[in-house]
């Protein structure tokens, strides 16, 4: 009896491709490993150097010096604004931040305890279904379904969040940066200037990053033509994994399960006899450590200090150094945004929505970019099923 093919057949590290890939052989890169998908003139991330650079700004220069504001801006326009710009750019974004009706209404709807990623998802989903002109395709149309999604995104995560923990909805206030409204939504209580600053270089510091996957996964969308608003979801989506945006959730749930700086060492030995990964340390790209790493860690610290709780800060140095001293891993942007997030008084339930709170810009930026030098994304696959089955009529298949 003939077995039904192996759904998961085993891959090799790269193999030559055949049948549908003309006359030359290619080299099959796992998880595209290495593989340069296009040109983008909005970030480099130089994994050798471990730089990275928006629109030609090393982020050394941006971080604690340039509002997210700017940097949006940077991103979409691709110049830093003037003073004049930057006025006008707030008060768009300010503009945008309440929710229109009937959004309020629904997110009372929506089931409070479902993960915040998959809310936020359906949320910028609904955001699209109620827009009279999610479809055109135009610049301007696209930049200003952007404003929209980067202004109010802070809104329903915070809106959600209160939902949830029974709470009633605040509306954004008019004076607040994009990083304090955000704060003063959730909490309920405007944050002091050190809070709204440190949460706006963690916006400013995730804003964009390459040919990242839940970027990739914008532009892929984008490819088919498909409009701006699903290209977003689905960039939602692909940051939802641990392995991509959920890690810095993930490194605040591992700090709290260490509990103590003294505890450390215990764990890592416990990881790494059961060979398990460290969130918030390793990645594709940078061959030392993520260049965003030492800002956050910095402010990290700070707001331990001001807050007289040093310990989720101490278990993170710790950790730092003894996985660093056991596996040579260096730490990535997610780690210390775990206890920076966490000094703020976010909720580690939220801490991957922030993520995406900060990528809105980049994520518009690429879609900007890959619609208007725009070529479908389809590679190819290398087939390893098997060939020539013979049919047999359903009436005499037999279980395998
Ligand atoms: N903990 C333990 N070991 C690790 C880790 C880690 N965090 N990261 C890599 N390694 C090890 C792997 O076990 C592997 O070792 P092996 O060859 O002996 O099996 C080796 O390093 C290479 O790992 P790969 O998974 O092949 O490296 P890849 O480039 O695919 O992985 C990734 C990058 C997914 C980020 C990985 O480092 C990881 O899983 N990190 C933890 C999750 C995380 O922090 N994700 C956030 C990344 S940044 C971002 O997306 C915003």
């Amino acid at each position: 009896m003939t077995q039904p093919p192996d759904p998961h057949p085993r891959q090799k590290a790269s193999a030559t491709l055949a049948g549908d890939q003309p006359a030359q052989s290619a080299e099959i890169r796992r998880g595209l490993e290495g593989v340069v998908a296009g040109d983008t003139a909005i970030s480099d991330v130089d994994g050798q150097r471990c730089q990275l650079i928006y629109r030609g700004y090393p982020i050394d220069a941006l971080a604690g010096r340039a509002s997210y504001e700017e940097v949006s801006y940077l991103l979409l326009y691709g110049a830093l604004p003037t003073r004049s710009q930057l006025a006008d750019w707030s008060r768009e974004l300010a503009s945008r931040r309440i929710l229109d009706p009937p959004l309020p209404a629904i997110l009372q709807q929506l089931p409070p305890h479902a993960d915040p990623m998959a809310l936020l998802r359906s949320a910028v989903s609904l955001l699209g279904l109620y827009d009279p002109k999610a479809e055109e395709e135009s610049l301007e149309a696209v930049r200003r379904k952007a404003v929209t999604v980067i202004a109010s995104t802070p809104t329903i995560v915070a809106t959600l969040w209160r939902l949830r923990t029974g709470g009633r909805a605040l509306p954004p206030k008019s004076g607040l940066s994009h990083a304090a409204n955000f704060l003063w939504m959730l909490l309920g209580t405007e944050p002091t200037e050190q809070q709204a600053s440190a949460l706006d270089a963690y916006f400013t510091l995730l804003a964009d990053h390459g040919f990242n996957a839940s970027t990739f996964t914008a532009r892929t969308v984008t490819g088919t033509k498909a409009d701006y608003y699903s290209a977003i979801v689905a960039a939602i989506g692909s940051l939802k994994g641990p392995l991509h945006g959920a890690a810095n959730r993930k490194a605040m749930e591992m700090l709290l399960e260490i509990g103590t700086a003294e505890q450390v060492e215990p764990y890592v030995q416990r990881m790494l006899t059961d060979h398990k990964r460290f969130m918030g340390f390793g990645h594709r790209v940078y061959k030392g450590e993520d260049p965003r790493a030492k800002h956050l860690k910095r402010i990290a610290h700070a707001l331990g200090q001001a807050s007289g709780e040093m310990k989720w800060f101490a278990i993170s140095e710790r950790l730092q150094e003894v996985v660093w001293e056991a596996k040579r891993l260096s730490i990535n942007v997610d780690f210390y945004s775990a206890s920076l997030l966490h000094y703020l008084g976010i909720p580690t339930e939220l801490f991957t929505t922030m993520f995406a709170c900060a990528r809105m810009a980049g994520w518009s930026a690429h879609v900007i970019e890959q619609a208007g030098d725009n070529r479908l994304i389809r590679p190819l696959a290398r087939y390893v099923g098997p060939h020539n089955l013979p049919f047999v009529p359903l009436e005499h298949r037999a279980p395998s």
